[in-house]
C-alpha cells in the first residue's frame, strides 16, 4: 500500500469524506425515508465512535480535509460533540481537519454552542419550506419553529447553509422567500433538485424543479439578476454550483444549487461517502458499496486500504439518474446522508 492521496480513475482527487453516523431520524421526509421507517440490523453492525474516529484518521493520512457528518440526523448520535472535538484535531496536510455537519435542526437550538465550541466549523440545515403546515407534511414530524430557533441559535456561532430541496407543486412559490429569509440572516441558501432514491419509490416526476427554473424563479421573486460565481471557494465545491446576486438590495450575496438531474456533475465530485454501518459508497446513485466495517475490524492493517483504493477504481464519471424516476439506487437517501 502507497498511502498517497486518494486519486480515482477520472484523476479526480478525494478530498471531502461524508461520514454517516446513524440512518436512524426523527423526521420522515417524504423524499427521504418511506412513512413505514426502514428496517435496522443489530446496533453492533453500525460503526462506533472510536471506529469512525479511526477512519477519518487514516483518510487524513490520505489527503481528506473535510469530513461532513451526517445521517439519518446525526443530532441522534449520543456522544456526537465529543466526536466532533476529537475530529477537529486530527492533523491533515493543511492543519486539522475540517469538520462540518449537515442536520435537520430539529435539535440544534441547544445544541449549536457546544459544537461550535467543540470545533466545528459549519452546519448546513435541511428546510424545504417557512409554513409551519407544509413543513410538517413534508417531514411527516418535524416542527418548523424549532427548526427556525435552531438556524437562528447557529448562525451566532459559524457558517451556516440551507438545503432545500425545490419541489414543484409543493414550495416552488416559496424559493425567492427561503433566499431572502436566508440572505438576511448570513445563511447560504441552497437549492437541490430532487433525485431518484431508492428504486425511485419515493419520486414524483411532476415534483422535479430544474436548477435553471429554481434560479429563474428566485430572481423573479427578488428583482436581481444571478451570475455565476466564480470566486474564492468554487473550485472544490463539489456538485454544488454557486451564483452571486447582481443588483438589488442583495447585491453579492451568494446561493447554490445542486443539479443532479438537470447539470451533470460527476466531474466535479470529489468526495466519497461512508454509511452508519461502514459501508462505502463511490456514488451516491449507485448501489455498489466496499465495507469498511469488515476492515476496521479486522486484524490485518493494510485491508482499510484496499478496500478504500478499490472503491476509488468503481467511482464512475456519470450516474444513471433520469428524469422519469429511474436509473437511481435502491437505497434510499437517509440511509446515505445526501
Ligand atoms: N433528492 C434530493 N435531495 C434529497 N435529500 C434527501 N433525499 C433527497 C432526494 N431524494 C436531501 C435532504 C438533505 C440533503 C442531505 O439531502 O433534504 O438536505
Ligand atoms: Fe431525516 Fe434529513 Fe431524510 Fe428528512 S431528509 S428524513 S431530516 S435524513
Amino acid at each position: 500500500m502507497h498511502g498517497g492521496p486518494l486519486v480515482d480513475r477520472q484523476e479526480r482527487t478525494v478530498r471531502y469524506l461524508r461520514v454517516s453516523l446513524t440512518d436512524r431520524c426523527n423526521y420522515r421526509c417524504t423524499y427521504c425515508m418511506p412513512e413505514r421507517g426502514l428496517e435496522y440490523g443489530p446496533r453492533s453492525e453500525v460503526l462506533s465512535l472510536e471506529e469512525v474516529v479511526r477512519l477519518c484518521e487514516a483518510f487524513a493520512r490520505w489527503g481528506v480535509e473535510r469530513v461532513r457528518l451526517t445521517g439519518g440526523e446525526p443530532t441522534l448520535r449520543r456522544g456526537l460533540v465529543e466526536l466532533v472535538a476529537q475530529l477537529s484535531t486530527i492533523p491533515t496536510a493543511r492543519g486539522t481537519l475540517e469538520v462540518v455537519m449537515t442536520t435537520n435542526g430539529e435539535r440544534l437550538e441547544a445544541l449549536a454552542p457546544a459544537l461550535w465550541r467543540a470545533g466545528l466549523r459549519g452546519l448546513t440545515v435541511s428546510l424545504d419550506s417557512l409554513e409551519p403546515e407544509r413543513f410538517a407534511r413534508i417531514t411527516r414530524r418535524g416542527t418548523l419553529r424549532r427548526v427556525l430557533a435552531g438556524v437562528e441559535a447557529a448562525r451566532r456561532g459559524g457558517p451556516v447553509k440551507l438545503n432545500t430541496v425545490a419541489l414543484a407543486g409543493f414550495n416552488d412559490d416559496e424559493l425567492a422567500e427561503i433566499t431572502r429569509w436566508a440572505w438576511e440572516r448570513d445563511v447560504v441558501p441552497r437549492f437541490i433538485e430532487l433525485m431518484p432514491m431508492a428504486s425511485g419509490e419515493l419520486f414524483v416526476p411532476g415534483e422535479l424543479m430544474a436548477a435553471a427554473e429554481i434560479r429563474d424563479r428566485v430572481a423573479q421573486g427578488l428583482d436581481l439578476r444571478l451570475r455565476p460565481d466564480d470566486g474564492a471557494g468554487v473550485a472544490g465545491a463539489g456538485p454544488a454550483t454557486y451564483w452571486r446576486a447582481e443588483g438589488g438590495r442583495f447585491r453579492g450575496r451568494r446561493l447554490g444549487t445542486i443539479a443532479a438531474m438537470t447539470e451533470h456533475f460527476c466531474e466535479r465530485c470529489n468526495r466519497l461517502r461512508v454509511s452508519a454501518t461502514g459501508r462505502l459508497h463511490a456514488c451516491l446513485a449507485r448501489d455498489e458499496t466496499g465495507d469498511l466495517r469488515a476492515a476496521l475490524r479486522s486484524s490485518d492493517p493494510d485491508r482499510l486500504e484496499a478496500v478504500v483504493r478499490s472503491a476509488l477504481g468503481t467511482k464512475r464519471d456519470g450516474h444513471g439518474f433520469n428524469i422519469d424516476g429511474s436509473g437511481g439506487p435502491s437505497k434510499a437517501m437517509v440511509s446515505i446522508g445526501g
